[in-house]
């Protein structure tokens, strides 16, 4: 059965998504996250902020979908996905990878019909004390979302050192950091208004891996 998303795109700015995929209290990357949202706003953008928390789902089993049942967590995701014009994930690496509770919120969400993450552009970043910044979890993150028909953007940003790299402000100390962590966000704000003022931009979205026409394992929409 098709389920109806309830839609609200009457924002006039372009409007993000911003979520910070940690659940700690002192998260980094909901540092990185809020500097993200202020860059989006001196730029004349919309934010709507989220927490992780918002979108927490029970384990994905597929046992508990009967009768069309979305976790509270998935539904509020999936509202707010189709209620911006993008999203951005500031996320965690959990060994080498993206967290284990953002994966099952993403899996929860890809069950909606319509599929919400389809055609949305995301913009990720990740925030580690490590030399690497995370880096590794962001490409994770993109398999699910690219197999989804997200349009990911190509450059991400991993800040590196982040537990000294914060000003008591919340600003990037580092100056040239600074200047392109807020062009990279400028240039993924540009794309979002082009998509959205020039539709012809989208793509057709199918996933094919070569099978043959089968209801069981079909994901084409
Ligand atoms: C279970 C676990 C696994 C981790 N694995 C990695 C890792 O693979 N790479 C990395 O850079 N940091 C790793 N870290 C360290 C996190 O990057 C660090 O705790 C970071 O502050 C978490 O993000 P947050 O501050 O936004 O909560 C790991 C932390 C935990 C708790």
């Amino acid at each position: 059965m098709t389920i109806e998303p309830e839609v609200n795109n009457s924002k006039s700015h372009t409007s993000f998504l911003i979520l910070s995929a940690s659940l700690r209290s002192d998260s980094l990357n909901t540092r990185l996250a809020k500097l993200a949202a202020a860059a989006i706003e001196k730029h004349g953008g919309e934010v709507d902020f989220a927490s992780m928390s918002e979108f927490d789902c029970p384990s994905f089993n597929q046992d508990l979908e009967k009768e069309n049942f979305h976790p509270k967590g998935a539904e509020e995701f999936r509202n707010r996905i189709l209620a911006n014009d993008a999203f951005i994930i500031a996320s965690p690496e959990y060994n080498g990878s993206m967290p284990g509770f953002l994966k099952n919120s993403i899996d929860w969400v890809s069950r909606f019909r319509p599929q919400p993450f389809k055609d949305k552009h995301a913009l990720l970043m990740s925030a580690s004390p490590s030399m690497a910044g995370g880096n590794r979890g962001l490409w994770s993150l993109r398999i699910p979302l690219e197999g989804l028909g997200t349009n990911v953007y190509p450059a991400m940003f991993s800040l590196a050192t982040a537990h000294k790299s914060f000003t008591p402000e919340g600003n990037l100390s580092d100056e040239v950091l600074a200047s392109r962590f807020e062009d990279n966000l400028v240039a993924f704000m540009n794309l979002v208004e082009a998509a959205k003022h020039y539709p012809c931009m989208k793509r057709a979205w199918v996933e094919f891996l070569g099978e043959k026409p089968d209801p069981a394992v079909e994901r084409v929409e």
